[in-house]
């Protein structure tokens, strides 16, 4: 896909208006060049359909504004216990909440998707696409994706409005989550029995500027959730 609509003609007519080619833009150097046969039609013909009760209405007849709550750090960092409790404390307010969690979501929507780069980056992206649903339907949406590079991170912040997406990182060093392997994942993966392990052969690139940090050496997942809640309120 191209992010502007280009023109151009099969290269069996063309051959000038029918070849590309791809270039690095930071090191400048010709990566892959390809021919045009024809363009799929895939997005073409499909208007945005306009409806009348909007997220401003979904979200005032819920009386709260609607946010995104992104937890993001290591596997076996703490997200989804501690999003959990978020979310709790959240109900007590009655909040209207969702909690989408990696684990989870990746048994149902995202069970075609694997951990290699472009997968975990096609999950972040279906992720933020629904989160930013649940957020038009009014929901405080809190979710627990490992979210491993910065740049789709960044990607979901811009799919939403100003202030909306609020990046909670979960900051557990990897010697902690490791040690703690509560799912006995680390130990597979340096054994070589997992690939592509977030830590170990895959990157984290950890947040610069989170709205958010919590250390859960230092805290207990009920003081990070507090923390959180003092953060974020008020909510309206
Ligand atoms: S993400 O990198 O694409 O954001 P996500 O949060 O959905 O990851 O899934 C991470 C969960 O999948 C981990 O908590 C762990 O239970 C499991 N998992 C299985 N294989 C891997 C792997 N290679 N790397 C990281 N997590 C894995």
């Amino acid at each position: 896909a191209t992010d502007k609509p280009i023109s151009f003609e099969p290269y069996a007519d063309n051959r000038t208006l029918g070849g590309f080619i791809l270039i690095d833009k930071i090191s400048n150097r010709t990566v892959a060049a390809g021919m045009l046969h024809f363009s799929l039609r895939r997005a073409q013909n499909v208007h945005w359909q306009a409806t009348d009760i909007g997220r401003e209405a979904h979200a005032a007849l819920k009386n709260q504004v609607p946010r995104i709550l992104w937890f993001t750090g290591l596997s076996g960092s703490g997200k989804s216990t501690i999003a959990n409790e978020v979310e709790k404390r959240l109900a007590l307010m009655n909040r209207h909440t969702f909690l989408l969690d990696g684990d989870n979501i990746r048994h149902g929507l995202n069970k075609d998707l694997g951990f290699t780069e472009a997968d975990r980056i096609e999950n972040i992206r279906r992720v933020g696409e629904v989160a930013k649903l649940m957020a038009d339907a009014g929901l405080i949406v809190l979710t627990a994706f490992i979210s491993p590079f910065r740049a789709e991170r960044e990607m979901v912040r811009e799919m939403l409005a100003d202030g909306e997406f609020i990046e909670i990182f979960v900051d557990t060093p990897l010697e902690v989550a490791e040690a703690r392997d509560v799912k006995g994942l680390y130990k597979k993966a340096r054994s070589g029995a997992l690939k592509n392990f977030t830590g170990i052969d895959s990157p984290y690139e950890a947040p610069t500027s989170p709205e958010i940090r919590v250390n859960t050496v230092e805290m207990t997942p009920e003081e990070a959730a507090e923390h959180i809640i003092r953060k974020i309120m008020p909510l309206k």
